[in-house]
């Protein structure tokens, strides 16, 4: 399978490095030969058309901060859609920043690869939170797949568990904690009583909040995510505007103590129920959705089977290029390329 990728930050890079380790293993075992043939930076791109060599894009990128700077396979003169649409691939693994606002630049991106008959893997929320139905509908009419395990929970198979191992049993309700950054700071604020705006910086300090935090402090991040469960699990067609949102700005040490001595942690909740939410929420210490640190937790509520819970690690580049892999080796199983 020949692949494009476009992005090269945390997930991007995390990519690289994944296909350096494991792609011999996976052609002894699955018969599948993956060569990456562009990538695409906001600066630029590198591109070789038999397979370009990623130990040394990845030296590219970061020595001289953009893959167009690769002395024999580096280039500004086109542009990203241009390359999509120019060069032969079967796969386009879209890793570029969420933007709630538009979808952009993932949004052309993808639509560009259904243009030219290319399938689809993607990180970025951002277009399945604005029309998860119209993304999907547009690859089902042209008879491309899409996938997109990554946008929820990082590594940890959250969409994938749902949609392939809870099937004759619908899931009726769904409950969980789906933002690493807001984890991090409430666990803080409950086992070491520190104030939001410290556990904040702390969390900055150590990689885990970005420069600009708003999207997981106002719990849009997760907003994101829970939208595209609705959509992908439930056929809840919403957009990430139809989610009732509230942040943890607000939780103040006084609230997590009291919280704390009647047994309880104060947790970002994101829910599906009659109403799709997002806010801070109680929740007892001894529960299962009680999970502390970085980690994510969903428990999906089924008709026949009571409760699953699924934890994990939510984030991380190169754990998210573990999805992204999955997402590849999928779509390889469904357009033949690996006989069962
Ligand atoms: N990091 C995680 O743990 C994680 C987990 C799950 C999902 N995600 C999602 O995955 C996506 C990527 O995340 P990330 O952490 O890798 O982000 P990142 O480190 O900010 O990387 C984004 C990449 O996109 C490139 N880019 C930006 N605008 C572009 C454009 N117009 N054309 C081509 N490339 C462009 C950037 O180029 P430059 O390098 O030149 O700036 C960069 O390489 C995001 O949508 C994020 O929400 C991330």
């Amino acid at each position: 399978l020949r692949l494009i990728l476009l992005g090269f930050g945390n997930v991007g890079q995390g990519l690289g490095e994944l296909l350096l380790e494991k792609r011999r293993e996976i052609n002894r075992a699955l018969g599948l030969r993956l060569d990456v043939v562009a990538v695409v930076d906001s600066k630029g791109y590198a591109l070789f058309e038999s397979g370009l060599d990623l130990s040394e894009v990845l030296h590219a990128k970061r020595s001289f901060g953009t893959v167009a700077k690769h002395q024999k396979w580096g280039s500004t003169e086109l542009d990203a859609i241009e390359v999509i649409e120019n060069f032969d691939a079967d796969i386009i693994v879209e890793m570029t920043p969420t933007n709630i606002i538009d979808g952009e630049p993932g949004m052309s991106f993808i639509k560009s690869a259904f243009r030219t008959s290319k399938h689809v893997v993607s990180t970025n929320k951002g277009p399945f939170a604005l029309d998860y139905k119209g993304v999907i509908n547009e690859a089902y009419e042209k008879g491309l797949n899409i996938k997109f395990s990554g946008t929820v929970g990082g590594a940890t198979p959250m969409i994938d568990f749902a949609k392939k191992c809870v099937v004759a049993n619908d899931i009726i309700g769904v409950e969980g904690i789906l933002n690493g950054t807001t984890n991090y700071i409430l666990t803080k604020m409950h086992v070491e009583g520190q104030r939001f705006e410290d556990a904040l910086v702390d969390a900055q300090k150590m990689g885990i909040a970005e420069a600009d935090p708003s999207y997981d402090i106002e719990g849009i991040d997760a907003a994101c995510k829970l939208t595209i469960i609705a959509n992908s699990i439930m056929n809840r067609y919403v957009t990430v505007h139809d989610v009732e949102t509230r942040g943890i700005g607000g939780v103040t040490p006084a609230q997590i103590l009291d919280a704390k001595n009647r047994g309880m942690a104060i947790k970002l909740i994101c829910e599906i129920g009659e109403k799709i939410s997002v806010g801070p929420k109680e929740v007892p210490l001894n529960s299962p959705l009680c999970v502390h640190g970085t980690l994510n937790v969903i428990k999906y509520s089924t008709e026949l089977a009571s409760d699953f819970f699924l934890v994990g690690a939510g984030a991380g580049g190169k754990e998210t290029a573990t999805a992204v892999l999955r997402d590849i080796i999928d779509i390889a199983y469904k357009i033949g390329e690996i006989k069962v």
